[in-house]
């Protein structure tokens, strides 16, 4: 079988710029345009828009208006809006805003997840436990995400045994899909493509999904090794928005509209909009008092 005989047909693509973007932008465009963000995205055919998290506003300020942001999107038929909690007290707060799927978040690297949320990686696992299972009982969905999966910025290297075994024991603790981050943006696409495949070993990899930072310029490369392994959801974020607050170097997100160009270009549909896309991704640059982090989204506008 040659390497990309296991290429995805479709990519369901998780737009992550509300949440991941907006999360450490300096410029707070404040909560109407965020909720004009979210609703725009979800004019563009995307399935799923990570809209927001229910956070410590102390330690996340940028994402206080969680409550307000939910409770006034316009939800489109068909769209999936996740929220970020990181307890049980996120938990809450999000349910009662209305939220229909949640995700929780860790890391692979000790010294990265207790610089981001205080706890270290089993801390943090026991965390989740009552918000799965309240979240079973109220027939909430539940990603997960596995933070540092190519490199640490305190650590340094992450070894692919400690990806493989959190990956697993989200996905046992009931997560329906597991994302795995490169927060930083470190990874190149041979080992990008190892890990991938380390953790396929153990999750299935209809339940796994991939999230680049774009820090190096490797994120379009690393998404093209792991389609070749057969993941089919991807993470990105409109105008490359973004970063972590708490990832020194960590520069935006892998652009959507770089993203679907590639996708669309490789045959893989996707049900996107890329005129569309790209507009939106000019206008939320606007609002950021910049040049969309887009390549594609630049090239359409000229
Ligand atoms: P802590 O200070 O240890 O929490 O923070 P605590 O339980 O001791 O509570 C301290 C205070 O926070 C209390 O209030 C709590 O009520 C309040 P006080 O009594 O002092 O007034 N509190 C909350 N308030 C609102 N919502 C909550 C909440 N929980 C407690 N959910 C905590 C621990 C986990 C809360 C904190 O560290 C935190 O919020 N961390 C989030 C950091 C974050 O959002 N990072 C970015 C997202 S992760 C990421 O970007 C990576 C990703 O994109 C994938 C990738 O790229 O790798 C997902
Ligand atoms: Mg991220």
């Amino acid at each position: 079988m040659s390497a990309s005989a296991a290429m995805p047909a479709a990519v369901r693509i998780v737009e992550v710029g509300p949440r991941d973007g907006l999360q450490n932008e300096k410029t707070d465009i404040g909560t109407a345009r965020k909720i004009e963000l979210i609703d725009r995205l979800s004019q563009t055919g995307l399935r799923s828009i990570e809209a927001t998290a229910f956070v410590s506003p102390k330690w996340v300020p940028q994402m206080a208006d969680a409550a307000e942001v939910l409770a006034g999107i316009a939800r489109a038929p068909g769209v999936s809006y996740p929220v970020l909690v990181p307890n049980e007290a996120g938990y809450d707060r999000a349910l009662a805003a209305g939220a229909r799927e949640v995700a929780v978040f860790t890391a692979a690297s000790e010294a990265f997840n207790r610089r981001n949320t205080n706890a270290g990686i089993e801390e943090s696992l026991q965390r989740f436990q009552p918000v799965l299972e309240r979240a079973r009982a109220d027939g909430v969905r539940v990603r997960g995400y596995v933070s540092t999966v190519l490199g640490c910025p305190y650590q340094g290297e992450v070894p692919l045994a400690d990806v493989v075994r959190v990956a697993r024991a989200l996905y046992q603790m009931g997560c329906y899909e597991i994302s795995l981050g490169d927060t930083i943006g470190v990874g190149t696409p041979g080992k990008a493509r190892a890990m991938l495949r380390a953790v396929a070993g153990e999750v299935p990899m209809a339940a796994l999904a991939i999230h680049f930072h774009d820090t190096y310029g490797q994120a379009l490369a690393n998404v093209l090794a792991c389609l070749e392994e057969g993941v089919a959801v991807v993470d990105s974020a409109v105008a490359g928005a973004g970063g972590c607050p708490y990832a020194k170097g960590a520069s935006g997100n892998l652009a959507s509209e770089d993203l679907v160009y590639m996708l669309h270009g490789l045959g893989i549909e996707t049900g996107v909009d890329l005129a569309r896309l790209a507009e939106t991704g000019r206008w939320l640059a606007g609002l950021l008092g910049r040049e969309t982090g887009s390549k594609v989204g630049r090239a359409l506008s000229s």
